[in-house]
């Protein structure tokens, strides 16, 4: 079973429904008349938008981003490019930008500023499924926070480690193993 790579599994698959859920009746009180969109940022946030969106009970648009990603490795190089930009205009609407997980913030940072300088939504905040303080380096406001996690290399639910794990329904961490050449 390829599930043997995770070491310890944080999040359950029960916890992460019951957390989107209070975060989609969080978000659908606080955006009650006005015309929401969600700027889900590819690939990690895949999953989390999707469920997400069907827990706001708010007529909303949804739309994605491509951000360069870690490559193969663990840390974040901290260069960070866009590799697809909106499809749909957001100008005067009100924005929620949807991230798997916000580490030293400099991918989200990168993404608020654009977003504010070639967008112009009406506001722009941020939801993000986990929340890794421990290395952040520019610390935006996330406005929802799904879960904190610990400075670990977390995969499932749509983060990955090499383009691997998304698919699994809970949030874990991997056996140290898996980062050195194996048969995984
Ligand atoms: P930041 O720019 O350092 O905040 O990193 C943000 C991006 O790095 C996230 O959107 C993820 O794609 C990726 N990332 C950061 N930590 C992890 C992790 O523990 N597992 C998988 N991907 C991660």
């Amino acid at each position: 079973m390829w599930r043997d790579a995770i070491q310890q599994v944080l999040i359950s698959e029960a916890e992460l429904h019951r957390r989107i859920q209070a975060l989609g009746r969080m978000i659908t009180a606080d955006y009650r008349g006005s015309e929401l969109v969600f700027v889900a940022v590819l690939k990690g946030a895949l999953m989390f938008s999707a469920d997400l969106a069907r827990a706001v009970d708010l007529p909303l648009t949804i739309d994605y981003v491509a951000l360069s990603s870690y490559g193969d490795r663990q840390v974040s190089s901290g260069r960070v490019h866009l590799l697809k930009d909106l499809s749909e205009t957001i100008a005067n609407k009100h924005a929620l930008i949807i991230e798997d997980i916000v580490d030293t913030g400099i991918s989200l940072q990168y993404l608020w500023n654009h977003l504010m300088s070639h967008h112009h939504p009406a506001d722009l905040n941020v939801c993000a499924l986990l929340n890794k303080r421990a290395r952040r380096r520019v610390d935006l406001p996330i406005k929802y926070a799904g879960f904190e996690v610990p400075d670990a290399f977390v995969v499932g639910y749509g983060l990955d480690f090499q383009q691997r794990y998304r698919n699994l329904p809970f949030i874990g961490i991997l056996h140290p193993e898996v980062f050195a050449p194996g048969p995984w």
